[in-house]
This record gives C-alpha cells, structure tokens and sequence, in this order.
C-alpha cells in the first residue's frame, strides 16, 4: 500500500503543490527558482500568472514562446517583445537590452545588448553558441570576442537528463566567450580552435560538429542526414533487376515441360482432326464415284441416299464429331481401304455402304 500511496504524494506534489497559485492569490518571491537539473524557471504561480512585488499572482505581461504552456485556446496571450528589448523569466514585463557587464539570467544571451561588430560575431551554426555575438556566462553579460589563444570565460551547466527507464545522468554544458570557430578550453582557460571530423576530442564543444563521439574523435553533426554511397543504389538496382530477370528465366525453365506436353497434346488433336477430314473427303469421293458408275434404274434410291449423306456431309462439324467418337471405327476403315487390291470399284463401294451403316 505504501508502495503505491508515495508515488501518488509525490505526483500531487509535482502537478499541484509547485504551481498551485492562480489569479490574485498570494505567492512569495523567495520561492522563484531554477528547478534543480533542468534549471527551467519555476514560482509559486501557475501557468498564466507571475508573482508581483507585492506578492500576488498577477497577469503575465510578455510571452517568450509563440504557443506558450497553459492558456486555452481562445484566450488571449501577452505580448511578444519587440526589437532591443526582452521578456525575463518571469515574464512580467518586457525590457531593454542589457548593457555588457550586466547581470543577465542562465543561457539568456538573448537579454545582452549586441556587440558594433555583432555580424562578425554571430554565430549562424545553429548550436546557439551566442545570440548576435553577446553571450550571457555565469549570469555576466559579455561579448563572444575573444581570439585564438587569449584568456576566456568559461561556464559548465551540469543538467540533468532523464531516461525512459527512469535512470538519469549527468550531461555538462560548457560556453565560453570565444569567437565562433574556437572553443574555451576547460584546463587552460584559452581560447582554441575547434577540431575537424576525426580528430581527439574530450567534450563535444571542441568539434566543429559539436559532437564529441563514444571514441574519443569528432564525428559528423548528430542532426547531419545519413547518406548512402552511390554504389548502393547501384548494388540496390542491379538487386531488382537481376531479381525481376533471374525470376523470369526460372519460370520459363519450370514450365518448358508443361508446355512441351501441352503441345504434343494439340498436335495429337491436330493430326486427329486431319485423318478425320481426309476420310471423309475420301468416303465423299467413294460415293461419288459408286453413283456415278451405278445403273441408272437403282439411281433414284442410291441418289436419295447419298443427297440425305450429301446434306449431312456438307455441314462440317457432324461428321467430325461423330467420326471422333467412332475414332477407332474409321481407323479401321482407312486401313481396309488401303489393304483392298484387287476388285477396287466393288471394294470401295462396300466400304461406302459400311460406312453409311456405321453412321445410320
Ligand atoms: C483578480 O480579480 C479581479 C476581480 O475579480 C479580476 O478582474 C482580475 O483579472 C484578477 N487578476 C488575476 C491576475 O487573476
Ligand atoms: C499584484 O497583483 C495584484 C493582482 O492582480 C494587483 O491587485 C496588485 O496591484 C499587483 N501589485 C503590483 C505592485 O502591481
Ligand atoms: C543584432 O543587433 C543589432 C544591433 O543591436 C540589431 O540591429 C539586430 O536587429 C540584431 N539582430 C538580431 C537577430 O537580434
Ligand atoms: C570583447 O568583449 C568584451 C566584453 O565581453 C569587451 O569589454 C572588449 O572590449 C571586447 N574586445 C574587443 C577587442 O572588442
């Protein structure tokens, strides 16, 4: 049970108990603080509220975000400072720059006036090095001027991060006042020059990527895009290709036997479908002949016949079909015809009849 009640507490303390103080509700200034490890600003008052000199939880009267935490939707938000001014972490009201010298708050280089030779000073490698040349150190506005081997300012932040696993670690920012392109050494408190991709480094700030790898050289910028030499692309095409084909060329092997058999299937038909055409065009040609060479008084009977055959004859598929079912039958027939060599016009005649038995 104590397990589970002490995590409760301390979440209730964490969501309530820090910023519990809204609108006209009484705060005190001594409770205005960094929080431990991630030194963001934290008072008495909640989201939308500062606490005033007389201790009481007024309107913010500046905004340092453009969608800042905790206002709703359609409320209305406090000002964004204009040019040569500030909003301070408490956020109550804008003001101008401060002069060099002046006390400043942590990694606010953006509350110091910029130096007369603020182009050549700025850093623009996004790492945030300084804001327009003028750097906030140990809560002293300065400008970030100082040249190759001469005596620098130095500040280490040591933040904590917290893992997803609920681990933490120490993670230490170090700034100097060095002009970009040069780093403020820790040990000899000088300025010197930062170090190209490979190089031995002890802290990210001594590499010109800001990335101090697990090994102990510069590596490339953490946020540098990954890319890949042409030759994987080559590799990656011929892949797909060589795939595509090699696939292709199987599958013509896989089926050279089924279409070989195919084949031999239709070419059986083929030769079929021929024989059967050659016989009939034969037996057409026996009755034919075996009218033409009938006397004419048992004419008109044979003629009825052979016109009722010659019908039949005339449309193609009847036939066919019909020989096809009586395959072996015709076979017969051809073989009979060919072996027949003596009496032929009665032969065939006898043929021409069994034929017309067969089909009747
Ligand atoms: C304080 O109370 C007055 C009157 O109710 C209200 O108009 C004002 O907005 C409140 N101020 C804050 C900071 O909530
Ligand atoms: C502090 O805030 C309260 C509430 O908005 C207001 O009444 C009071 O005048 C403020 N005090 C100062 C010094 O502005
Ligand atoms: C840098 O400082 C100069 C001089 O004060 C100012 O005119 C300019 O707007 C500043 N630039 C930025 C990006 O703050
Ligand atoms: C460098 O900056 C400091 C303030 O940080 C200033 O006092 C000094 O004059 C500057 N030096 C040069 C050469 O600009």
């Amino acid at each position: 049970m104590a397990g589970i009640v002490l995590p409760l507490t301390l979440l209730s303390f964490f969501a309530f108990g820090t910023n519990a103080a809204v609108g006209n509700e009484s705060c005190s200034l001594a409770d205005q603080r960094l929080q431990i490890g991630t030194f963001q600003f934290n008072s008495d008052c909640d989201a939308m509220w500062f606490c005033n000199s007389s201790q009481i939880c007024d309107w913010k009267g500046c905004r340092r975000d453009d969608f800042p935490f905790g206002y709703d939707p359609d409320q209305a938000l406090p000002e964004k400072c204009p040019d040569g001014q500030f909003c301070p972490d408490e956020e109550d009201a804008c003001q101008s720059l401060l002069a060099v010298g002046s006390p400043c708050q942590l990694n606010r280089d953006d509350e110091c006036e910029a130096p007369p030779n603020f182009k050549e000073l700025a850093d623009n490698s996004g790492m945030g090095l300084n804001v327009n040349g003028s750097v906030c150190l140990n809560n002293v506005c300065m400008w970030a001027n100082v040249t190759l081997g001469l005596p620098c300012v130095i500040e280490n932040t040591p933040y904590i991060v917290y893992t997803a696993d609920g681990g933490e670690y120490i993670d230490i920012v170090s700034r100097g006042n060095c002009r970009t392109g040069l780093y403020c050494d820790a040990s000899q408190k000088v300025c010197m020059q930062s170090k190209d991709l490979g190089v031995q480094c002890a802290a990210d700030k001594e590499c010109v990527s800001y990335n101090c790898l697990d090994t102990g050289v510069c590596g490339k910028s953490a946020d540098k895009p990954n890319h890949v030499g042409r030759w994987v692309y080559v590799v990656c095409g011929i892949g797909i290709f060589g795939g595509i084909i090699v696939t292709v060329i199987a599958m013509f092997f896989f089926h050279r036997k089924q279409r070989e058999v195919e084949r031999e299937k239709r070419m059986q038909y083929w030769r079929e479908q021929n024989a059967f055409r050659q016989n009939i065009m034969q037996m057409q040609e026996t009755a034919r002949h075996s009218l033409m060479s009938l006397p004419m008084n048992g004419g008109s009977q044979r003629s009825s016949i052979y016109n009722r055959d010659g019908i039949n004859s005339e449309d193609s598929t009847l036939p066919m079909l019909q020989a096809g079912s009586k395959s072996s039958g015709l076979r017969h027939y051809v073989s009979e015809e060919q072996l027949g060599g003596g009496s032929d016009e009665n032969m065939v005649m006898n043929q021409g009849e069994k034929g017309y038995n067969s089909r009747f």
